[in-house]
C-alpha cells in the first residue's frame, strides 16, 4: 500500500476521515509491525477481531499474544462509556473501547492507519468519542435497483467512515422493493417498471428508454443485509414512503386508492411528485397493520420510517371517503387529514414497538403529535419549527443531497440538478440550531444513479464529509486541515477499488465588478498548488493554455473554460465554462407583472440581468427566475437612464441537460417615461438554442418591457393532466 503519505505525518493529518477527538504522534523513532503481529481479544470481541484480521490479512492469533510480543489488543472498558482509545507502541497497537461497538470504531481506525501508512506505524494515542449518535446514509434503491452485493458495498463504505444508521428507502413511485408474504403483488406488479424517462421529466418532449426496470429484495436477502449491518454496528431503518410516492403500492393493490382517481394507478415510468395518494378509509390501515407486521419481524431496528413527503391533496379534496372522515374528526383541512393519516400509521407501529421517523412535510399538519420523530429537508426554517414542536430530529439538507452535482464541471455526469460541492457537506453545521439535535444523514435519490460506479462516485469523497461533520467534534473540524488529506483519502479509496470524483479540484469563477462595460472574473480553487490553466476563445484547456494569474476583465461576450491540472501537468481534473456577457442592462432594476400588469412575486429575477446567461451548462434551478403557470406576463428593465440599443434577446433553455419550454410569443415594447409604451416587435428564435432574440435595432430608452405569451398547454406527468408550462428564463440582453 501506498506510503506517500507518511513523510507529511504532523498530529493534524493522519490520514484518517473521519478525525479522531484527540490524537498525537507520541514517538516518531518508534513504529509497531503488523507484518508480524497477532490478535489477541477478548470473546465478546471476536467479531471485531475477524474483521480486523480480514482487513489487514493478519491471523487472529491463537495463542495469546501480549503486549511485549508484537500482539494487537482488543478489549473493553465499560468506563470509557461512549468511546475507545487507541495506543500504538513499538511492541502492541491496544484498542479500548466502552462497549463492542466502540472497539469496532477503534478497529476501523486501525484499519485506516495500516491501509494509508504501510505494516509500519508510527507510536501514537488516539482517544475518541463520537460528536453525534445518528450517523446516516439513506439510499434510494426504486429510482433504481440496487442488488444485495451492491448495498453490501455501501455498508462497506458506512462501516469505513463510522456512520451508524443506513436509511433504505425501499419502495417509491418507480418501484416497490421489498418481498412480504401477505401481499404477493407488491413485487409482482409493483417491482416492474416498462421503461424509465430519458432526462429530465420536465422536459420538452420527454421520451422513455423503453428498457424495462425492476428487481426486488427476497425477504432472504433483506435478513442477509441486515445481518451483515448489524456486523457493522450499524441499524437498518427501512423507509415505506406513505401516504404520497405509492404510485407502485398502488399498482399492485388500486382498491388502496381514493375511488374518484382519474387515472389507473401504474408504476412510473417518469420522476417528480405524483397525484397517486393511499386512502383514508378504514381499509387502508388494515392493510398497513399487516404489512408493517410482516416488515417488523424482518427489521429488528426500532426505528421505520414512513416518509410522508410531498403528498398531494388532489385525490383526498374530490374523496367523498376522505371528506367524510374530514368532517367525523373535526379537521379544518386536508393538511389535517395529512396529519390523520401520519398519526394512524405512528399508532400501528407503536402497538409492533416501532418508533415512527417522517420527513419534515408532515409538520404542515398541525395536529401531529411530537412523538414522530422528524428528518427535515425542506430547510433550517422548518427544522427550528420542528424543535420548537418538540420533535426529535435529525438533519438532511440540501448540502447533504449526493445526487446532487459535485462542482460546475462540464466533465460531471448527468445528475438531477443541484450542487452540493465537498466544501459545502463538511461546511454544514447539523447541529446548528441544537446540541439536542440527534444527528445527520446524506441522501442518495437514484433517479440519474444508475450503476455502482455512478453510486461509488457520488459517494466519494463526499461521505468522508458527512462522516467528519457528524463524528469529529466541532472545534476539531478543519477544511484546511481535511483538504490536506484528501490526496491519501483517494489514494486509499483507489487502492481499495473504489470509484472517486475527483470535483473538489475543478476552480469554481467569481464575479467580483459588475458594469454594463465589463464584467471581472476571478478564479479560486481549492488547491492552488496545481495551475489553473484558462481559455476565453470557447476552446477546453490543454497544457498549452495561459495559466491563471489575476482576475480577467471581459469586455465583450465571452465563453471561459478553467480547468485544474494535476501535478504532473498532464490532465485536467474536469473544466468549468462560464459564460460572461456585459450588455446595458447588466445590474439594471427589473420586475416581474402579471397579465394584469400587477407586480408579480418571482424568484431569482437578479439572475435576468447578472451578465452570465446560461449557455451550454448543465441545469441549476438558483439559475433560473421560474415563472410557473402563467398564460402571459411582463418583465419590465429600468436601464437607469436613456440608452441607444440595437439587439435585445431573451433565454429560455437550460441547453446541455434540461429542455424547458418555450412561450408562444415573446414581444419588445419601449419606453422614455415609464408610462406610454411603444411596440417594437416581436423576438423570434436564435441561436444558440433557446435564445430568442430581436436584431438590428436602431432605438433609444429608458425603459424596456417584454410581453411573453404562454397561451397553451402540456400534458404534465406528475398531474396527469394538461397544465400551462413553466417558463424558466435566464439573461435578457441589451446591446
Ligand atoms: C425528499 O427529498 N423528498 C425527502
Ligand atoms: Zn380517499
Amino acid at each position: 500500500m501506498a506510503l506517500t503519505v507518511r513523510s507529511q505525518l504532523s498530529n493534524a493529518n493522519l490520514p484518517l476521515a473521519p478525525y479522531p477527538a484527540y490524537c498525537e504522534v507520541t514517538n516518531t523513532e518508534q513504529s509497531f509491525n503488523l507484518d508480524v503481529a497477532g490478535i489477541n481479544a477478548a470473546k465478546e470481541l471476536s467479531d471485531s477481531a475477524e474483521f480486523l484480521g480480514s482487513a489487514l490479512r493478519l491471523e487472529k492469533g491463537d495463542a495469546p499474544h501480549t503486549p511485549e510480543d508484537n500482539a494487537i489488543i482488543l478489549s473493553l472498558d465499560a468506563a470509557l462509556n461512549e468511546g475507545y482509545t487507541l495506543t500504538i507502541d513499538a511492541n502492541s497497537a491496544r484498542i479500548i473501547g466502552g462497549d463492542a461497538t466502540q472497539v469496532f470504531y477503534g478497529v476501523q481506525t486501525l484499519i485506516q492507519l495500516a491501509q494509508s501508512l504501510g505494516a509500519k506505524l508510527p507510536a501514537l494515542k488516539i482517544s475518541d468519542t463520537a460528536r453525534c449518535e445518528y450517523r446516516g446514509l439513506h439510499l434510494d434503491v426504486s429510482r433504481h435497483f440496487f442488488g444485495v452485493e451492491e448495498v453490501k458495498r455501501v455498508l462497506e463504505l458506512m462501516a469505513m467512515h463510522k456512520l451508524n444508521y443506513f436509511h433504505w428507502h425501499l419502495v417509491d413511485d418507480q418501484g416497490w422493493r421489498l418481498e412480504l408474504d401477505a401481499f404477493p403483488e407488491l413485487v409482482q406488479t409493483g417491482s416492474q417498471r416498462p421503461a424509465t424517462v430519458n432526462n429530465h421529466t420536465l422536459d420538452r418532449g420527454t421520451d422513455l428508454d423503453n428498457i424495462p426496470h425492476g428487481g426486488y429484495y427476497s425477504k432472504q436477502d433483506i435478513r442477509d443485509i441486515v445481518a451483515y449491518a448489524s456486523a457493522r454496528h450499524i441499524t437498518v431503518i427501512p423507509e415505506i414512503d406513505l401516504p404520497g410516492h405509492s404510485s407502485a403500492l398502488l399498482a399492485a393493490y388500486p382498491s388502496l386508492g381514493c375511488s374518484n382517481a382519474r387515472t389507473a394507478p401504474f408504476v412510473q415510468t417518469h420522476f417528480g411528485i405524483f397525484t397517486q395518494v393511499l386512502c383514508n378509509r378504514e381499509t387502508t390501515f388494515e392493510f398497513l397493520t399487516t404489512l408493517f407486521t410482516e416488515l417488523a419481524e424482518l427489521f429488528p431496528g426500532p426505528l421505520v420510517h414512513i416518509g410522508g413527503d410531498e403528498v398531494k391533496k388532489l385525490h383526498w379534496e374530490n374523496c367523498p371517503e376522505c371528506q367524510q372522515i374530514l368532517r367525523d374528526q373535526e379537521l379544518p383541512n386536508s393538511k389535517a387529514l395529512h396529519g390523520y393519516f401520519i398519526q394512524r400509521v405512528t399508532k400501528i407501529l407503536a402497538t409492533l414497538g416501532k418508533r415512527a421517523i417522517c420527513w419534515d412535510d408532515v409538520l404542515e399538519a398541525k395536529n401531529l403529535d411530537n412523538s414522530v420523530k422528524i428528518m427535515s429537508w425542506l430547510g433550517e426554517a422548518k427544522a427550528r419549527e420542528a424543535l420548537a414542536r418538540g420533535h426529535e430530529l435529525i438533519m438532511t439538507q440540501s448540502n447533504l443531497y449526493f445526487d446532487f452535482y459535485q462542482s460546475l464541471s462540464i466533465d460531471e455526469p448527468f445528475a438531477i440538478h443541484g450542487h452540493a460541492p465537498l466544501k459545502g457537506v463538511y461546511n454544514y453545521d447539523p447541529l446548528q440550531h441544537s446540541d439536542a439535535i440527534q444527528g445527520v444523514q446524506a441522501n442518495v435519490w437514484t433517479e440519474y444513479i444508475d450503476s455502482m460506479a455512478k453510486l461509488e462516485y457520488v459517494l466519494l469523497p463526499r461521505l468522508a464529509a458527512l462522516a467528519e461533520i457528524a463524528w469529529t467534534p466541532k472545534e476539531k473540524q478543519s477544511w484546511t486541515d481535511f483538504k490536506q488529506r484528501i490526496p491519501g483519502l483517494f489514494e486509499r479509496y483507489r487502492s481499495l477499488g473504489y470509484r472517486v470524483a475527483d470535483s473538489v479540484y475543478v476552480p469554481e469563477f467569481e464575479v467580483t465588478e459588475r458594469s454594463s462595460q465589463s464584467i471581472k472574473v476571478a478564479v479560486h480553487s481549492e488547491f492552488p498548488e496545481n495551475p489553473i490553466r484558462i481559455t476565453t476563445d470557447g476552446s477546453r484547456p490543454t497544457l498549452n493554455s495561459n495559466v491563471y494569474q489575476q482576475p480577467v476583465v471581459i469586455t465583450e461576450p465571452t465563453l471561459i473554460h478553467a480547468g485544474s491540472f494535476s501535478d504532473d501537468g498532464t490532465a485536467a481534473y474536469g473544466v468549468a465554462p462560464l459564460f460572461v456577457y456585459p450588455h446595458h442592462a447588466v445590474s439594471c432594476k427589473v420586475i416581474a407583472r402579471d397579465s394584469e400588469l400587477q407586480l408579480l412575486s418571482v424568484d431569482n429575477l437578479d439572475k435576468l440581468t447578472n451578465g452570465l446567461p446560461q449557455q451550454g451548462l448543465r441545469f441549476q434551478h438558483a439559475d433560473w427566475a421560474l415563472f410557473d403557470a402563467l398564460n402571459l406576463f411582463y418583465i419590465d428593465l429600468d436601464l437607469g437612464g436613456e440608452t441607444k440599443f440595437s439587439n435585445v434577446s431573451v433565454g429560455f433553455d437550460g441547453a446541455l441537460g434540461r429542455s424547458l419550454y418555450f412561450p408562444l410569443s415573446v414581444t419588445l415594447l419601449c419606453s422614455l417615461d415609464g408610462q406610454n409604451w411603444l411596440e417594437i416587435g416581436p423576438l423570434q428564435p436564435s441561436k444558440p438554442a433557446g435564445r430568442w432574440a430581436l436584431n438590428g435595432l436602431e432605438h433609444t430608452t429608458h425603459f424596456l418591457r417584454i410581453r411573453v405569451d404562454n397561451q397553451q398547454t402540456i400534458y404534465s406527468y406528475e398531474d396527469a393532466c394538461d397544465v400551462i408550462p413553466p417558463l424558466y428564463i435566464d439573461e435578457i440582453t441589451v446591446t
